[in-house]
C-alpha cells in the first residue's frame, strides 16, 4: 500500500553523517555499464514479458557498494548492488534490482525502519584481546578489527538488533561476513523479493530471481585489503578487453514458501529455471547520466511480471521515488507514467 510518510522516514533513517545528500543514501558509490540480455530457449514458456521473448534486449546496469558512505572503500566488507534496466522493444523499460545479500533484514517497512534506526553506523568500539578471548570462551564470535582508517562501525547496531529480533538474524549474519568481491562481475546478486510471472500457457508462478556470474564468485583476501578504489577501474579495464556475463536464474516457489517476506529463505532444492544471459560490454563515458543521476525502481515492472504482496517491495516503490527526487536524480520512467 502506498505510504508516502513512511517512504520519507525510511530515506531519512538511511542518510548517514559520512554520506552526501547529492548521492543515493545507500549504494552511494557505483558505476554504470551497458550491454544486452538474451533469453534462454525456455524462458518464454515461463514468462510472457517482452525481454523473455525477444532475441536481444539492450540493458543499462549500475553496480554499487551498499554503503551510504560517500568515500570509496571498495576493499571493505559490504553488500554490493546490481540494478538492471531492460530497454524493451516497445520503448518502455523494466527494472530488476538485486544485491549480494540473499535475504533481507526485515519483513515489513516498520521493522525495517526500526532496524535502520538502531543499526545506524556508530563510532567503532574495538575489543581488547582479553575481550576477544572472553567472547571465545562464551562461544561468541569476537568482533572483527576495523580496517585501517575505519572509525565508524556498520555492524554493531545491526548485531545488537539481531540479538533481539530473530527475523533479522539471517540477513545480519550474512551481511557481517559478506566480504569484498574482486570484481563487480565476480559476485552473485539476488532480487530477494517474490515476483509473480505469467507463462505462455497463462500459468502464474511465484518466483525469486538471482544473477549468477559466469566467471564465478571470487572475494578478495580480507587479510590483504586491496586499494580502496579499485572496483570501477577493474570493470573499465576488464570490459575494454572482453565482455562479462551473468545467468539469470529463476527459483520457483511452492506451497508453504513465504512469498511476502524476503527475510525468510526458500528451501535450496526449489526448481531453478535458467531464464537468460546478460552480457555487460561497455562503461559509458557519461557516468553522471548513466550512473549518478539514473533512478531505478523495483516497481518498474512490465506485463508478465507482477509484484507479490511483500510490503517491503511495495514501500520501496515510493521510497526510491522520494530518494531520487531528494538527490536530484532523473525521474525513473515509472514516476513519469
Ligand atoms: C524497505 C527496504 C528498503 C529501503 C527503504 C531501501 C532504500 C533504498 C534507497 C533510498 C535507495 C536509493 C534510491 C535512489 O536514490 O535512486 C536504494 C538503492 C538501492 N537498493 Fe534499496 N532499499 C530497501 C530494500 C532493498 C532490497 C531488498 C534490495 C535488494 C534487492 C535493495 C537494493 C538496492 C540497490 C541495488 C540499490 C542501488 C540502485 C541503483 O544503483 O540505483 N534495496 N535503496
Amino acid at each position: 500500500m502506498s505510504d508516502p510518510g513512511m517512504a520519507e522516514k525510511l530515506v531519512k533513517a538511511l542518510q548517514r553523517p559520512d554520506g552526501d545528500l547529492a548521492l543515493r543514501p545507500v549504494h552511494s558509490i557505483g558505476i554504470g555499464a551497458t550491454g544486452y540480455f538474451k533469453p534462454s530457449p525456455i524462458a518464454g514458456n515461463f514468462c510472457v514479458a517482452e525481454h523473455f521473448n525477444t532475441d536481444k534486449t539492450d540493458v543499462s546496469v549500475r553496480f554499487s557498494n551498499g554503503s551510504g558512505c560517500a568515500v570509496v572503500h571498495d576493499g571493505w566488507s559490504d553488500v554490493r548492488g546490481m540494478a538492471v534496466r531492460f530497454h524493451l522493444p516497445d520503448g518502455t523499460d523494466t527494472d530488476l534490482i538485486a544485491m549480494t545479500l540473499p535475504e533481507f533484514f526485515a519483513p515489513t517497512p516498520a521493522t525495517f525502519l526500526e532496524f535502520a534506526e538502531k543499526a545506524a553506523p556508530k563510532p567503532y568500539e574495538g575489543e581488547t584481546p582479553w575481550q576477544k578471548i572472553w567472547n571465545y570462551l562464551q562461544l561468541i564470535l569476537p568482533k572483527r578489527d576495523p580496517y585501517p582508517g575505519e572509525t565508524i562501525s556498520p555492524d554493531d547496531g545491526a548485531i545488537a538488533y539481531a540479538d533481539k529480533y530473530a527475523f533479522s538474524q539471517l540477513g545480519v549474519m550474512q551481511a557481517a561476513q559478506i566480504g569484498a568481491p574482486t570484481s563487480y562481475v565476480r559476485a552473485a546478486y539476488h532480487a530477494v523479493h517474490t515476483f509473480i510471472v505469467t507463462g505462455s500457457d497463462g500459468v502464474r508462478r511465484w518466483v525469486r530471481f538471482s544473477w549468477q556470474p559466469i566467471a564465478g564468485v571470487l572475494n578478495t583476501n580480507p587479510e590483504k585489503t586491496p586499494d580502496d578504489d579499485f572496483l570501477r577501474a577493474e570493470l573499465k579495464e576488464r570490459l575494454s578487453k572482453d565482455s562479462a556475463r551473468f545467468s539469470l536464474m529463476m527459483m520457483v516457489g511452492e506451497v508453504g514458501d513465504d512469498f511476502n517476506n524476503s527475510s525468510r529463505p526458500w528451501p535450496p532444492h526449489r526448481k531453478r529455471i535458467m531464464m537468460g544471459t546478460l552480457t555487460v560490454n561497455a562503461v559509458p563515458e557519461d557516468q553522471i547520466a548513466q550512473s549518478e543521476k539514473l533512478s531505478f525502481n523495483p516497481g518498474l515492472l512490465t506485463p508478465g511480471i507482477e509484484a507479490s504482496d511483500d510490503p517491503v517491495l511495495k514501500i520501496r516503490i515510493d521510497t526510491y521515488k522520494t530518494s531520487s527526487a531528494w538527490r536530484g536524480g532523473s525521474p525513473c520512467p515509472f514516476s513519469e507514467g
